[in-house]
Formats: structure tokens, C-alpha cells, sequence
């Protein structure tokens, strides 16, 4: 557990004494977002975030604005980057926490965090961001950025499942989440996972020496497959920033297609993709992320996302450019279009 820590710690540019071990990152964000607000006693009730997070971070929001918080979601651009200025006025007001996800989930949009860390700071603001699609896919050093909290899960960067950790800077106090033991110097009760934070550390090493590797590799493999759909597949349009951008993510719009639809196809195809609509009440609701971007429901439901990993190559970017014109045809045809 001590070498995990300290191997977190080293990929991060923190402390190892800041690094608490969690069952993931929705306890982080959790944790963070519950535990920060329960431990201000002043009057300030007032959270920002935007309106392009992930459920983990949106679902405690939820109960904090039952509890009485004021919640203010700033919104994104049409290539899914925060509102600078909205964000800066948002803030102005005053703010017990800000929480901005670092990278997208859906569109693999990676936010200017240390420009937004900085307005935050600057106004002596906490900062809470959930990186856990961005660990071990950029090059994330809190040396430069000053995050005070920051939640990552293992599994995002070939660890194991189950295990993660909430990056929390000593400055702040937070009451914990989980009460009754003092593991974790008292600020998580129960026993740890060993093996799980064993595994988190290993992948935390692998990452810290394999990173530059890692992003050239993934992004050859993106940028082949973008090309190849690009050129075999009229009406696509490709969702959220490619600049600003994780170098395995990769989220398409197939104008008229109905997205589940070929999500399936593709399954049956050995393609495994996925679509940020979710299913509520047996109607597919579009992804939220999509729709804060501006996008219509109808292409939000067209749209699905490719990602890139450890143990993808070239043949098998081919090989989904083989079977998707055949396949989106068919998924347009379905949709009626
Ligand atoms: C951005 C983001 N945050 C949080 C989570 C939740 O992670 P876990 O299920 O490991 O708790 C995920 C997982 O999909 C994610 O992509």
C-alpha cells in the first residue's frame, strides 16, 4: 500500500500523504463533493460545475441542491469546451467548491484545467475535478495545476476494477463518507482493498513510464479510424473538439442513424462501441453531453463513440472500417432516413 501510494503520487505530482484509496471514482467524486460541503460551516451554498459531467459527480449535485445548495451548471461550446466566461461569472458570486470534469467520458473533450483551477484559486475557491478519463491518456502533474482534489479510477487506465482514489490536499478538511474506522488517516473508514491498490499502483508505474508511447499509439489508431470513416461513410460529422482531445476517444455522428441500432450491429460484429444515451423508463433518452453541445436529440441518438486501448492494432481499426458502411446503411434505413 505504501509503494501504491507513493506511485500515485509520483504520476501526479502530489503528496503521498494527500492520496486516499476509494472503490473508485464515483466514492471520490462522492467523497469529495459530499465530504467538502458538510465540513463549510460559513454561509456560501453555492457550487459550480458544468453541465457536461459525469452521473457520478451530477447525482450527489443532486442531493446537495436537496439539502439546499444552489448548483450553478455552466455550460459548453458546440466542440464541448467550458465557457470561460460564463464560468468566470458564475464564480464571481461566490463559490464554497468548484468540480469540472478534466476529460469528457463521451467525447473525450479535455478542459483547460489549469486556466480554470487558477480563476478558481484565485478567488480562493476549491477545486474539485474528476480525471478519470484522463489518467494515463495526458500528462497530468498538480505541480502546475492547482487542483485541490482530484478523483481517478483504476480500471480507466488498465488497473483493476473496483479501486481508486480521491487526490485530497491536506489544506482542506472534508468530513468522510464512510464513518467507522481510521483507515486512510481517518478520512475513509474500512478496510482497504489491498490487492485492488496494488494492482492501481502497478498501473500507475506502467502509465508514469508508458505515457508517451501510449498517446502516440492511440492516436495513430483514432486518427486512421476518424480518416477511414471519414472517407468510406457520407453525413458524419465528428462530436466535440479534435484539438482539445484524449488521443483514444473518438465520437461520431452518423447523420439519420439510429445509434442503438448500430451499437448492436456492431456488437454482433465483435466492434464493441457505445453511445451516451441512457435508457429511462424504456424510451432511449440522448446523450446529455451531446445535447449541453448543442446537438439535436436526433443526433445525439446518431451518434456513437469509439475508444482506443491497450491491445488494439491497426488490423482491427481496418476491420471496423470493413463492416461499418454496410452497417450504418442499414442503421440509417432503420431509422427511416
Ligand atoms: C468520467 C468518469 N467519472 C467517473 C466514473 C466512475 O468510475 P467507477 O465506475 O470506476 O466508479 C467513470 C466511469 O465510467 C467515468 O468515465
Amino acid at each position: 500500500m505504501d509503494r501504491a501510494r507513493e506511485s500515485v503520487a509520483s504520476l501526479l505530482g502530489v503528496e503521498a500523504e494527500d492520496v486516499l484509496f476509494t472503490g473508485g471514482a464515483t466514492e471520490a467524486n462522492n467523497t469529495a463533493l459530499l465530504g467538502l460541503t458538510r465540513a463549510r460551516s460559513d454561509a456560501i451554498r453555492h457550487i459550480v460545475t458544468s453541465a457536461a459531467e459525469h452521473p457520478s459527480v451530477d447525482a450527489p449535485l443532486e442531493v446537495l441542491e436537496r439539502e439546499g445548495w444552489r448548483v450553478t451548471r455552466v455550460g459548453v461550446d458546440s466542440d464541448g469546451l467550458l465557457d470561460e466566461g460564463q464560468f468566470e461569472r458564475a464564480i464571481a458570486s461566490d463559490a464554497a467548491l468548484v468540480s469540472i470534469l478534466w476529460a469528457n467520458n463521451e467525447t473525450g473533450v479535455v478542459q483547460s484545467m489549469g486556466q480554470i483551477a487558477a480563476l478558481a484559486r484565485a478567488r480562493g475557491i476549491p477545486v474539485h475535478t474528476d480525471a478519470t478519463q484522463a489518467i494515463g491518456k495526458i500528462p497530468i502533474d498538480l505541480r502546475n495545476i492547482p487542483v485541490d482534489f482530484l478523483s481517478l479510477s483504476a480500471h480507466k487506465f488498465n488497473g483493476p476494477k473496483g479501486v481508486g482514489c480521491l487526490i485530497a490536499k491536506r489544506e482542506w478538511t472534508f468530513e468522510p463518507v464512510l464513518h467507522g474506522g481510521p483507515q486512510e488517516r481517518g478520512r475513509r473508514g474500512g478496510t482497504e482493498n489491498v490487492a485492488a491498490v496494488v494492482g492501481l499502483g502497478v498501473a500507475c508505474e506502467l502509465a508514469e513510464r508508458e505515457l508517451p508511447d501510449r498517446m502516440r499509439d492511440y492516436a495513430e489508431l483514432r486518427d486512421r479510424l476518424w480518416a477511414g470513416i471519414e472517407s468510406k461513410i457520407p453525413g458524419v460529422r465528428r462530436n466535440g473538439s479534435a484539438t482539445c482531445a484524449l488521443p483514444n476517444t473518438l465520437n461520431v455522428e452518423f447523420e439519420g442513424a439510429a445509434g442503438e441500432l448500430l451499437l448492436q450491429a456492431l456488437d454482433v460484429e465483435g466492434i464493441a462501441v457505445s453511445s451516451g444515451a441512457a435508457c429511462h423508463s424504456g424510451s432511449i433518452e440522448p446523450s446529455k453531453v451531446l445535447i449541453a453541445m448543442g446537438r439535436s436529440p436526433e443526433s445525439a441518438r446518431g451518434s456513437i463513440r469509439f475508444s482506443v486501448g491497450q491491445g488494439n492494432d491497426g488490423a482491427q481499426v481496418d476491420y471496423a472500417l470493413s463492416r461499418l458502411p454496410d452497417l450504418v446503411e442499414r442503421a440509417r434505413r432503420a431509422a427511416g432516413a
